[in-house]
Order: C-alpha cells, then sequence, then structure tokens
C-alpha cells in the first residue's frame, strides 16, 4: 500500500467561470468570455457559452454534500473579479453573501477551500481599457486582492493569485484561443510582465492585510525533455524551460528574474516595460507554496529556421512528436506520468524545497457517455488507472524527500471549458445537460472515497 503523508489534501480543482452560471445576472458583469460568446458563438463547442455552466451559483450547498461523499477534504475555486466588483470598485454584496456562504459551508463540512483570484476572466471594463497589456491592470489587480482578502480571509486561510498565468497569455496573445485573439510575441512578453507584477502586489496586499495563512500561484508546470543531447536541442530545451517554467517559478519562489532570461529577451527585442521599484518588489514578495497543474509534458527540438529576432516561440523551441509516447486516445494528449516524480524532484532541489501540491491532473474524455453501464454510471476505468499511475510517481518523489501536500484532481463535476464547452468530461460526477445539470457520481468518484480514507492505495 503507497501511504501518503498525514494531512494530505485530496481533493477537486475548478474555477468560478467554468462552474458558476449566471453569469450576466445577480450582479456580475461582464468578462472577456460574456463578450467573445456574444461576438463570435461558433467558436465555442456545440454553442455552449459561459451562461451554460454548471449551476454552482444555485447547487453549492448540494455539491458541497457531494465532495464529502467521495471524500474530498479539500477544494479549489475562484472568485469572479467581476461577480464581485462589477465595475472595478463598487462591491457587489449579492457576491460577498454568495461567496461567505459557499466558503462557509465548505468549512462546515470539513472541506478545506482554496481560493484563486484568477482563472483566465478578465472583466470587460478592464479589457476596454487594454487589460494586461496596460499597467492599471496590475493597480486594479491589487485592488481587488485586497477587497477579496479582507472580505473573506476569515474563512480562507490558502489563496492563490492566478491560475496558469501562461495560458492566458499564450492563448490570448499567440494562439488565438482566447480574447483578444492577438499574434504578437513583444505584447506577450508584456503581458506576462504586468501578470507577475499582479502577482507580487497581490502577495503583497496579502502581508499587509491577512496575519495567518498562505498565498501561493498555480502554474501549469509542463516539464520538457529534448528529442537529444545534440547541443542545439538542448539549447531548446533550455530556451523552452526559461520561457515556460522560470519565468513565474523564479520570480515566485526565489524573488529573481533568471538573467538568462533577461538576455534572451534582450537579444531579441523583446523586454518589457518594468518600473523602477518592479525588481525590488519581486524579491521582497515570495510565495508560501506552489500549485502545480500537470497533465502533460512537451518534447522539444531545434527550431528548424531560426528567425532573429524571434517573433514567435517556435524561433526559440519546436515540438515534436516523441515516437514512443503512449496517448490518451479520449483527448490526444499524450500520458506520461513520470514527469510527476520529475516535478517533485525538480521543486525538492531547484526551489528550497518549497512546500507544493498537484493543484490539478487528470484524464479528459471525448463522448464520455459510451462508457456508461446499465444503471446509469460511468464505468471510467481509465481514469482511475491514469490516477494512480501518477500517484505511484508523486509518491515516489515525497519518499525521496519533495515536499509535496496534496493532490487535486480536474475536477469534481464535469465543467464547461472555455471553447471546448462540454467536449471533454473530467469529473468525478457526470453532469447531464439535458436534465438541468444533474449530477451522478461516476465509478472514479467512488475509488476516490477510497484513495481519501485509507491516505493511499
Ligand atoms: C486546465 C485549465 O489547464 O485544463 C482548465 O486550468 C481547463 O481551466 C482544463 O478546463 C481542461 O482543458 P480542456 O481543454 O481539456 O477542456
Amino acid at each position: 500500500m503507497l501511504k501518503f503523508p498525514v494531512n494530505f489534501l485530496w481533493g477537486s480543482a475548478a474555477s468560478a467561470p467554468q462552474t458558476e452560471g449566471h453569469s450576466l445576472g445577480n450582479g456580475k458583469s461582464a468578462t472577456t468570455w460574456d463578450k467573445w460568446f456574444e461576438l463570435n458563438p461558433e467558436k465555442f463547442h456545440a454553442n455552449e457559452g459561459p451562461e451554460n455552466t454548471s449551476n454552482v451559483y444555485e447547487e453549492y450547498i448540494n455539491d458541497i454534500k457531494r465532495m464529502k461523499e467521495i471524500g474530498l477534504n479539500s477544494y479549489r475555486t475562484s472568485i469572479s473579479w467581476a461577480r464581485l466588483l462589477p465595475d472595478g470598485k463598487k462591491i457587489n454584496q449579492e457576491a460577498v453573501m454568495f461567496y461567505r456562504d459557499y466558503f462557509q459551508t465548505m468549512l462546515d463540512e470539513g472541506i478545506h477551500p482554496i481560493v484563486n483570484l484568477f482563472h483566465f476572466d478578465m472583466p470587460w471594463w478592464l479589457m476596454e481599457k487594454g487589460g494586461w497589456e496596460t499597467r492599471e491592470s496590475v493597480e486594479a489587480f491589487h485592488f481587488y486582492a485586497k477587497t477579496a482578502f479582507e472580505l473573506f480571509g476569515d474563512l480562507v486561510s490558502d489563496w492563490v493569485t492566478f491560475n496558469e498565468p501562461l495560458v492566458h497569455i499564450e492563448c490570448g496573445y499567440l494562439y488565438g484561443y482566447h480574447y483578444p485573439a492577438i499574434i504578437d510575441l513583444k505584447k506577450a512578453i508584456q503581458v506576462g510582465f504586468h501578470t507577475l507584477m499582479a502577482h507580487v502586489y497581490a502577495v503583497q496586499a496579502f502581508r499587509d492585510t491577512q496575519n495567518d495563512g498562505r498565498i501561493g500561484i498555480i502554474l501549469n508546470v509542463t516539464p520538457t525533455y529534448a528529442k537529444s543531447d545534440k547541443r542545439q536541442d538542448q539549447e531548446a530545451k533550455r530556451k523552452a524551460d526559461l520561457l515556460i517554467i522560470k519565468s513565474f517559478l523564479d520570480p515566485c519562489v526565489l524573488g529573481t528574474i533568471p538573467v538568462e532570461l533577461s538576455e534572451l529577451l534582450l537579444e531579441n527585442d523583446l523586454t518589457p516595460d518594468i518600473l523602477s521599484d518592479d525588481k525590488k518588489a519581486i524579491s521582497r514578495n515570495l510565495v508560501d507554496f506552489i500549485g502545480i497543474n500537470y497533465y502533460q509534458p512537451m518534447r522539444v527540438q531545434a527550431p528548424r529556421e531560426i528567425r532573429h529576432p524571434a517573433i514567435f516561440p517556435t524561433d526559440f523551441y519546436e515540438s515534436y512528436d516523441w515516437p514512443d509516447k503512449r496517448i490518451n486516445p479520449y483527448r490526444g494528449w499524450e500520458i506520461y506520468p513520470e514527469a510527476m516524480y520529475d516535478v517533485a524532484i525538480m521543486m525538492k532541489d531547484d526551489y528550497g524545497n518549497i512546500p507544493w501540491y498537484v493543484s490539478e491532473n487528470g484524464m479528459g474524455v471525448a463522448d464520455e457517455e459510451r462508457f456508461m453501464d446499465e444503471s446509469g454510471m460511468i464505468i471510467d476505468n481509465y481514469r482511475i488507472e491514469f490516477m494512480k499511475e501518477h500517484l505511484e510517481y508523486l509518491h515516489r518523489g515525497i519518499e525521496e524527500g519533495s515536499n509535496c501536500f496534496g493532490y487535486h484532481t480536474w475536477t469534481f463535476v464535469d465543467c464547461w471549458s472555455w471553447l471546448n464547452g462540454y467536449k471533454n468530461r473530467y469529473g468525478f460526477y457526470r453532469v447531464d445537460l439535458k436534465n438541468n445539470y444533474q449530477r451522478t457520481v461516476k465509478k472514479s468518484g467512488l475509488w476516490f472515497k477510497e484513495l481519501s480514507k485509507n491516505n493511499g492505495f
């Protein structure tokens, strides 16, 4: 039996914009998702927009009971910035009542809440001013963070500033998946830097506001593996690590921006606008913990053609198809649980063994109803196997001294996922879109209950 550390967090993660519903009601103002859906509904899988998420705004009390039923002892969600502060300044009291009751109910049921401030949901009023491209976003986020700590700090002890900041940077400014769907590497770097500073000043607000508790950031640390030992492939891996891993991990944990990253940006005319106090602020506002979302690794090789200065990440590194890779046939992503161990050891050796947890790991499956039995239960043995394999490698890392305090799956109830809508299902509970978002537990939910009860498997 593999046993995990005492008080290990067993839970799931989700976000406000993907679960709450009532996206244009109850005092909430629009986000980029609401506007983008209004402008281009055809971009969204099956025309499902942010209004059609799983109605947690009304269902949270029952959902928290369901969490307990399958053994979750912790849960991460986010606050919607546009719900709490519809115009960025004035507090929406209905939102305060909702979030206070949401977090209090979790506590009453013995579920430890971890609360995130930003999960890709930029308020529209700020986007109209340039969103993360403008420095104003840093001040606006500082005010939002401070307000949230003051309003909910008595209930929430573990806070997170951002979920996967690389995603809103890459998807919004390089790959066209998120609004404003611009393709501009220089802007992407500036957006990244403002996001980093928003994080840093939110940490500062936390230290000024809350005396106890912890604050962290959640990063999609996609481990990179080079195609070969050849100098060019290793160089591509080094650059990918700088841009994908160290760009946020180093400043957030160590308080420094890697010199090599600054040089790389300078050589390519990509240095962002930095204010005189920024580096000092970075060095003074370190996180207490890190969350790591891990789904699949990245295989990199040297770019076939190098443009200088670079205008796209493929000028630094290219992905390549590893011939030995195992694929999740229902989502197309690589399955490589070994990376869980590599991440655990990296956190121990390179980041001072800071406390960290797996903040998302899971298996997306399209058309999951094909695995439903006569009783209506989804028999998702593939998901159980996927989690077991990842936990085995995680356990090995913990045994070697990595300071991991929990494992959260994506996700608890199947949820809406941006342009993919409800295409890929990840939940422990199936959600029935034709039947008022009714929830039915899957086999993996019952398995997770045993896992959590035994603190291992
Ligand atoms: C995670 C994000 O990286 O991936 C979630 O934090 C997202 O917001 C999840 O829903 C699954 O993505 P997809 O594209 O498979 O639905």
